[in-house]
């Protein structure tokens, strides 16, 4: 069986030296394809801009932006059976990037935005009989915006966590997580390490 999973930020580049992006760093994601391969999955992983090792036994795809994240996922979901979008994919990109430094006198105090697309809602079509994993991280009661997200996107299951919440969130080796089912089913876990929170997810996937 085939895994596909996206982890870490993306970033968006204003102009060589400058980008947008987020506090993700990987470590869920690769949690999640280091278990996924260890339980005997075949796994690719789609990873933006980190500082992790490649987990040993996994096929690694290297990406910056959230266009380019895409079309590795466009590319490499025909292959796959359950795709688990972990990534924090950076929601908005500059409407221009420079191919050359910016003066800051140039720039003026205005960037321009334009929506990246919804990696997960742009794939749906082409779901079929494949399982999609959703990850919702909230500041505050995450369930109620995870549900939310599962329904508009599709899921089968959405794992949500609040990133503010002691021992959760962007660099820390725990995480407190909910998992929510499309029937309404609720698992909320206790804190653990992200490697554990992974095998957790991987034991579920063939009740989706
Ligand atoms: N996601 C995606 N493409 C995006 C943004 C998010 O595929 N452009 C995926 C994430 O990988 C995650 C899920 O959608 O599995 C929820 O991401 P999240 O950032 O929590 O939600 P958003 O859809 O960005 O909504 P909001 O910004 O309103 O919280």
């Amino acid at each position: 069986m085939n895994l596909l999973v996206t982890a870490g930020p993306t970033r968006e580049p204003i102009d060589p030296v400058r980008f947008l992006s987020n506090r993700s760093t990987g470590k869920m994601g690769f949690a999640v394809a280091q278990a996924a391969a260890e339980a005997g999955w075949a796994v690719t992983l789609v990873a933006g801009p980190v500082a992790l090792p490649t987990p040993p036994g996994v096929r690694r795809v290297d990406v910056t932006t959230a266009l380019e994240m895409l079309a590795a996922v466009e590319r490499e979901l025909p292959a796959c059976d359950v795709f688990v979008s972990a990534a924090a994919v950076a929601d908005w990109r500059p409407e221009a990037s420079s191919p050359v430094k910016l003066k800051k006198a140039a720039m003026g105090g205005t960037l321009r935005l334009v929506p990246n697309p919804d990696i997960l809602k742009t794939v749906r079509p082409l779901k079929g009989a494949r399982r999609f994993v959703g990850f919702a991280a909230e500041t505050g009661e995450p369930t109620a915006e995870a549900a939310r997200k599962l329904r508009e996107k599709g899921l089968d299951l959405i794992v949500a966590n609040d990133v503010t919440a002691p021992g959760a969130g962007f660099a820390v080796e725990t995480n407190r997580v909910t998992f929510l089912f499309p029937d309404g089913r609720r698992e909320a876990l206790p804190l653990l390490s992200k490697r554990e929170v992974a095998q957790k997810l991987i034991e579920r996937l063939p009740c989706l």
